[in-house]
């Protein structure tokens, strides 16, 4: 038996042995006596007496073992024109002095943190200061306009929101503190201070009495020691979309979270203590949270911190600079991003002259790898091209290919096999084993996924564990091939991906029916040569409202209400919505038309003229 079927089957027939020798990588205050609790199923906890420090384990434990001097963050920022090294010392000790600007403002243990901040070095070091801190961090990706802050402000509470002055886009500066002053206006909950990081490319005027400005701060903070923390403690929130507009606050415990995560530094990424990982994502995703900073960080690596674009920041040469310059042995980033290097230079010429003998491999995630990316990327770089599968709420790879326990032949259009500890299956939706359907994982989950979502038991139930009870529901279909290899063919329900981003198509049509015009309306994810997919909308007015720049209007809506990341590609306005007898609109159905798929006209359709009459109007 090859060493990924032995890991496997031990992962699923003694997880209790499995996990207990991985978290033997970590250094805990309290070695875990228990590994599984399942007393309380379908709540699964990992090492439920374990205390830790996740922070220790990622930072301190390196500097204490001699390895101080290593760079442990590689800041390559080329839209500012800087690049910086952090060393694991250098990166402790601002680690240790934020942690104490933080407690000198009142956060302990259990108090939440909201982090707005672009792909600067402080936001991996507020990060882990709130993990020094046992305190929970909640990223919110830059992006996101106000409103979402403000969701996301509401239901973490956070006593601080750590910010910058701005970020910087491609064709722009884009200020935070205005987006962060309406999103506190908007907000019900008021955090009692913000931490100002001022940038040089667009200074803030700070608020008297609430805002602390970060190198202030820091310069006359005091360092604060790790604090021992239980494994099952939170480390952080992280916001993901669903179905619905409300955002799911996944939850990351300490304990389960170190342990997988060095686990699959090891043995999926084949990356080890001394070499270099890029993940080029932003730390407001979770490939951002688990591959540019805690990764990288527990497995004693050099992480590059990259904030840039794949194009445009100068051209589509940048990756290939990054990773020859950084000497990068293991990058990891979405397929968007290939796509866009590709379609600005197809022969892949902007390699030329870039020394990537260190590269090893490249990882890709967020999206389904197209055949035709991965052959472009396999031609161009010569190195193995792993395409892998996950979510926010598993926090590591569910399925791909171990190459540090054992490469497998890949196979493309395939994440390859389910990773130790997932026991993936494909159903009908009776919860019949199938060849191809919805994918589901029997629980209990593995140590790194999520223990549930923040303050919300219930809608952790109802969303992942109640539709096939006693499994987790990933919302992606597929199938498994003879050879047990896995095809991830797309979500199942209302989310979208749209350029690795995930978006959920009701928030959108919740902003749209906010405009007085909009009677009722639909949004749908459509496949787009360079995003994936990107949001498109059709809407029914309303009895004698005009259309007349609507299409405009609806598109500005989005953007000042979501964000540029979910800019509608279309609008539509249609006599009327296709839906079933019970009123459910029939959402797969246009997406397949509108993809160009022979969809079937569904039996349980309430009026066959009104999907008639968009056949045109989707193909379009
Ligand atoms: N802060 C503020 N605005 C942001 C932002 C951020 N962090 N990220 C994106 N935006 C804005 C962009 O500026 C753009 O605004 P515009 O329409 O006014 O120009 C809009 O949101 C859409 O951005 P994006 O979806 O990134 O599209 P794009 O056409 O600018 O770039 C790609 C396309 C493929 C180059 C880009 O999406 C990319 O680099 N993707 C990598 C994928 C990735 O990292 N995914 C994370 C999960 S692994
Ligand atoms: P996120 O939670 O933002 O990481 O998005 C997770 C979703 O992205 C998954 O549920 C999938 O729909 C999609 N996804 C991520 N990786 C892959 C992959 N390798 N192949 C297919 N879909 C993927």
């Amino acid at each position: 038996m090859g060493a990924y079927a032995d890991a496997y089957r031990t992962s699923l027939t003694d997880p209790s042995a499995f996990w207990k020798a991985a978290a033997h990588d970590l250094e805990w205050y309290r070695r875990p006596a228990t590994v599984l609790d399942d007393s309380a199923a379908p709540f699964y906890r990992w090492f439920p007496d374990g205390v830790l420090n996740t922070c220790f384990n990622a930072v301190d434990r390196h500097v204490r073992a001699g390895r101080g001097d290593q760079a442990a963050i590689e800041y390559d920022s080329p839209v500012t024109d800087t690049r910086r090294t952090l060393t694991y010392r250098e990166l402790q000790d601002q680690v240790a002095r934020f942690a104490g600007v933080l407690r000198h403002l009142g956060v302990d243990r259990g108090d939440r943190v909201v982090i707005y901040l672009p792909m600067v070095p402080e936001a991996v070091v507020a990060m882990l200061a709130c993990a020094r801190l046992g305190a929970v961090h909640s990223v919110v990706f830059g992006g996101f306009a106000p409103r979402e802050l403000a969701a996301r402000i509401d239901h973490a509470r956070p006593k601080v929101l750590v910010t910058a002055s701005c970020g910087i886009e491609v064709k722009r500066v884009i200020e935070y503190l205005p987006i962060v002053e309406q999103a506190l206006g908007l907000a019900t909950h008021t955090p009692a201070s913000v931490v100002l990081l001022q940038r040089p490319q667009a200074r803030a005027t700070a608020r008297p009495g609430r805002d602390v400005d970060w190198h202030a701060a820091l310069s006359e903070a005091e360092p604060v020691d790790c604090v021992p923390v239980a494994a099952t403690d939170p480390l952080y929130i992280l916001y993901t979309s669903g179905t619905t507009a409300r955002p799911k606050g996944v939850v990351r415990d300490n304990g389960g979270h170190a342990v997988a995560l060095r686990w699959s530094m090891r043995h999926v990424y084949d990356t080890h203590q001394g070499e270099t990982m890029w993940t080029a994502s932003d730390i407001g995703w979770v490939v951002g949270h688990s591959y540019i900073v805690y990764g990288p960080l527990l497995a004693g690596c050099t992480s590059v911190l990259y904030e840039g674009k794949p194009v445009g920041t100068p051209d589509a040469g940048a990756f290939w600079r990054v990773a020859a310059e950084h000497r990068v042995k293991t990058m990891f980033t979405a397929p968007t991003a290939f796509r866009a290097i590709r379609r600005a230079d197809p022969a892949g010429a902007l390699l030329d002259g870039y020394d990537l003998s260190e590269l090893r491999y490249l990882f890709l995630a967020g999206e389904r790898l197209d055949p035709d990316t991965y052959a472009w990327a396999r031609e161009r770089l010569g190195i193995p091209v792993v395409d892998h599968w996950w979510q926010t709420e598993t926090g590591w790879p569910v399925a791909a290919n171990p190459m540090g326990l054992e490469p497998l032949e890949p196979r493309p259009g395939s994440a390859t096999v389910p990773m130790p500890g997932y026991d993936v299956r494909v159903v009908d939706d009776d919860g019949r084993p199938a060849r191809e359907g919805q994918i589901v994982i029997k629980l209990p989950l593995p140590p790194g996924t999520l223990p549930t979502l923040w303050q919300d038991d219930e809608r952790y139930v109802a969303s992942y564990l109640t539709t096939h009870p006693g499994h987790y529901l990933t919302g992606d279909g597929g199938y498994v091939d003879d050879d047990g290899y896995l095809f991830v063919m797309g979500r199942t329900d209302d989310v979208i991906n749209v350029a690795g981003h995930r978006l959920s198509t009701g928030a959108i049509e919740q902003v749209l029916a906010a405009h007085a015009a909009v009677a009722e309306c639909a949004v749908i994810g459509v496949a787009d040569q360079l995003k994936g997919q990107v949001p498109r909308a059709l809407v029914v007015l309303k009895a004698g409202a005009a259309a007349d720049d609507l299409d405009a209007e609806l598109k500005a809506l989005v953007r000042e209400r979501i964000g540029g990341i979910a800019a509608l590609s279309r609008v539509d306005v249609v006599a009327a919505l296709p839906k079933t007898r019970s009123g459910k609109v029939l959402r797969k159905t246009m997406r397949g038309l509108a993809d160009g798929a022979d969809e079937p006209v569904p039996a349980t359709i309430e009026d066959p003229a009104v999907l008639d009459a968009l056949r045109e109007i989707l193909r379009a």
